[in-house]
């Protein structure tokens, strides 16, 4: 079979088109053999993989997995190192947002200047002179949780020409409407999955309205979320699997393609086999039935 993600179909992400198949670079670092992170990602370039998305914070805990002391693989770097230059048309989408600080971690929502400071990090370790498209990632905090003074540090950043495109992440429909009042905004990044906050419906919804793309995260993880794959597929999902020979893994990313022409797969991964299935998945087409017993 030839794997590919054209097979996925496409979307404007803003004014460059995108493969709806995507790959998420959350899961290159734990591996403290950095070869098979670079040869996963180099595999997802060739098979037509041309929207990334990756994190500074995204990185080993250096020392702490057997690598040489000291040593932290960053995404980013790792990213730089396999595919730089850049081919044409790949579209790499990176997050600020977090406030960290080294004792209790992202514990707060980064002020304007550490916001530029995150996207100068982005920059240098990504090797660029622009981001392509950030998107402000938020820790909610009920009652006090307004993205207007954030956003609006990012758009002004992407006034100054370090930015080229905006989105924002684990939002509300709240969010969007203020950061649409701020600056146009190409993708919203949220946590969702065939069993996972399903209410986002509205949410995709109203992204689709606006030609906005809606990308989830965790469409493989489902419910078991950072901790990883889902073991606990549903009946219904296995069902599904065995009828086109696919993993139920393969199900779910089909899955969140079927959600909407706007919806964009990010699955991560760190390990090459899995790699080409996920691509794979994009290829498998569901039944309307099919999609009615999946819930
Ligand atoms: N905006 C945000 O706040 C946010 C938060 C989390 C993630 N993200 C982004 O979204 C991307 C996707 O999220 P995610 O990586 O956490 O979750 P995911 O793609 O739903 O699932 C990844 C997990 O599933 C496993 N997996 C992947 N493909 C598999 C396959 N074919 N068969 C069996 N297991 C498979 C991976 O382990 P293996 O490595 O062993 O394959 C990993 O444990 C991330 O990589 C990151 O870029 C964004």
């Amino acid at each position: 079979m030839n794997i590919t993600a054209t097979a996925a179909g496409d979307w404007a992400l803003g004014d460059v088109v995108v493969h709806r198949m995507g790959f998420g670079a959350m899961r290159i670092t734990p591996n403290s053999d950095r070869s098979v992170a670079i040869q996963v990602l180099r595999r997802a370039v060739e098979l037509g993989v041309n929207h990334i998305d990756t994190a500074a914070f995204y990185r080993s805990p250096g020392g702490t997995l057997g690598v040489g002391e000291g040593e932290v693989r960053y995404a980013n770097e790792l990213i730089r190192e396999a595919l730089a230059p850049y081919p044409d048309g790949l579209v790499i989408t990176t997050k600020v947002g977090p406030g960290e600080d080294p004792e209790r971690g992202f514990h707060h929502a980064a002020t304007a200047a550490e916001l530029r400071a995150q996207v100068e990090t982005n920059l240098r370790q990504l090797g660029v002179d622009c981001l392509d498209v950030v998107n402000l990632r938020i820790m909610k905090k009920p009652g006090a949780d307004s993205i207007v003074e954030r956003f609006g540090a990012l758009a002004d950043l992407r006034g100054a020409g370090l930015i080229r495109q905006l989105g924002i992440s684990n939002v509300r429909t709240d969010h969007l409407d203020e950061a649409l009042a701020i600056a146009p905004v190409t993708c919203v990044q949220n946590s969702y999955a065939i069993d996972l906050r399903r209410e986002e419906d509205e949410l995709i919804r109203r992204c689709a309205e606006r030609d906005i793309a809606y990308v989830p995260f965790f469409a493989i993880a489902g419910a078991q979320r950072e901790t990883g794959t889902a073991p606990d597929h549903s009946g219904a999902v296995e069902k599904v699997a065995a009828q086109h020979g696919a993993s139920p893994q393969q199900i779910r990313l089909a899955w969140t393609l079927h959600q909407g022409p706007n919806v964009l797969a990010i699955p991560g991964t760190g390990n090459p086999s899995h790699l080409e299935e996920n691509i794979a998945a994009g290829a498998i087409r569901l039944s309307p039935d099919e999609l009615a017993s999946l819930g």
